[in-house]
């Protein structure tokens, strides 16, 4: 022991050494303060970002190479795509500060709907710093638009942070506010990992999704804080292989599979193989969620784990709506839903349900759900089963089975 002590000691020191200070010409830095970046909020400094990013790209070390952004406040003024594909072996996006998108709506009206995208690069990291996208004039424009002038004109707005076309890639302690639209996309890309994520924004905060996956495989999400004003983690089309852990959510929409199956385009959609362990929804109106419009469009959602889940206050914590249609267009005349859902289970799902219907299955007149099971789950009618009554449950056309105790009773 005596002598393994130094020894233990001088490995430690080794490996902070190589973890701090790479070899000369291994790792590259570019601090895009060095490219006229300003950290006072005001002046654009998106082409000083995109300079640095150009030369990170291009870097021929074989170390990574980081695109710096030190402490400060630094305006983003415009939508700002960094692509690739980079000759840097790995490159990384380090963020100390803060980035700002401009001031007010409509800046990107006629640009991509979104306001950071990473294109195309494999093997990248993006970590650290907050982003602000002062979403509040956009929101209060939508709003006023649904309440008083259905011809007043909103632009849709744009995404905080886009993954697009990518591979091996870590977000990492990133925190982002008040978002136009979206605020974390990972759009056709595979082998993403979303670590210590964190969302913010008000809880009336339209078309504010925290992290959205579309088109995607292998996407983990670990850790994630999310308070915003749509689903926390929606999972969209054509994703396959999702894994998504200890994830914090309300208030907001919970955690939505879907939806599937809008009339429009005409490829079949599907979502398989998707994982959602350990996860706490607080005054959220859903838990844990699939969604399908009740439309001809075909595709299915197979073989969904919802495992280990605690519910507070929540509307609907159980819920597969296929009959999904908010404001009364794109589900055409066709009500019946042609998305198939099956191998769905619930394993230990407990907590309270603000509403009587703590599980609810209004699956497919055409296409029923199947395989669908739920285990060790206790959910009551608010907090006290003493007060308005026992929780129910709700089938529509769904077959399955239950193991352990279940309450509220089954309907399956
Ligand atoms: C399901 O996805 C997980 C990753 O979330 C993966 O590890 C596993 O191999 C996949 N299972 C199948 C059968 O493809």
């Amino acid at each position: 022991m005596v002598v393994k002590a130094p020894l233990l000691s001088l490995l430690v020191n080794l490996h902070a050494a190589l973890l701090f200070l790479p070899a000369p010409g291994s790792a590259q830095v570019y601090d895009v303060t060095r490219y006229g970046a300003r950290p006072d909020g005001v002046t654009d400094s998106a082409v000083p970002f995109l300079r640095a990013w150009a030369d990170a790209c291009r870097s021929p070390g074989l170390g990574p190479a980081t695109v710096h952004v030190p402490p400060g406040v630094f305006l983003l003024g415009r939508s700002t795509t960094f692509s690739g594909p980079c000759k840097a072996r790995s490159i990384a996006f380090s963020i100390a500060g803060t980035l700002l998108a401009p001031a007010g709506y409509g800046w990107d009206s006629a640009g991509p709907g979104r306001w950071i995208t990473f294109e195309s690069v494999d093997r990248l990291t993006v970590s650290g710093g907050t982003l602000d996208a002062r979403g509040a004039s956009l929101w209060a424009c939508k709003k006023q638009q649904q309440l008083l002038h259905p011809l007043l004109h909103c632009p849709s707005g744009a995404s905080s942070l886009t993954i697009s076309n990518s591979k091996g890639v870590l977000v990492e302690g990133v925190r982002s506010v008040n978002s136009e639209l979206f605020h974390v996309v990972v759009l056709q890309s595979h082998g993403v990992t979303l670590r210590r994520v964190a969302v913010e924004a008000p809880g009336d905060s339209p078309n504010t999704d925290g992290i959205h996956v579309h088109m995607s495989s292998h996407v983990s999400v670990y850790d994630a804080n999310i308070r915003t004003g749509d689903d926390c983690v929606s999972i969209g089309p054509g994703n396959s292989h999702l894994w998504v852990e200890r994830v914090a959510c309300g208030p907001g929409h919970g955690i939505s599979i879907g939806s599937l199956g809008k009339e429009q385009g005409m490829a079949v959609e599907a979502v398989q193989n998707v994982t959602v362990k350990t996860t706490w929804f607080t005054g959220t109106t859903n838990g844990l969620r699939i969604k399908t419009w009740g439309s001809s469009k075909r595709g299915f959602v197979s073989g969904v784990d919802f495992i280990d889940s605690t519910m507070t206050g929540v509307q609907n914590p159980i819920i597969i709506d296929q009959n999904y249609c908010p404001d009364k267009n794109g589900c055409g005349t066709h009500k019946s839903s042609s998305i198939k859902v099956s191998d769905v289970k619930y394993v230990g799902i407990r907590g309270w349900s603000a509403t009587p219907v703590a599980v609810n299955f209004d699956c497919s007149k055409s296409n029923p759900c199947r395989g669908i099971s739920l285990q060790d789950v206790m959910l009551t009618y608010n907090q006290s089963p003493m007060v308005g009554g026992a929780a129910k449950s709700s089938c529509r056309n769904a077959q399955g089975s239950t193991l352990g105790l279940v309450v509220p009773p089954s309907c399956l």
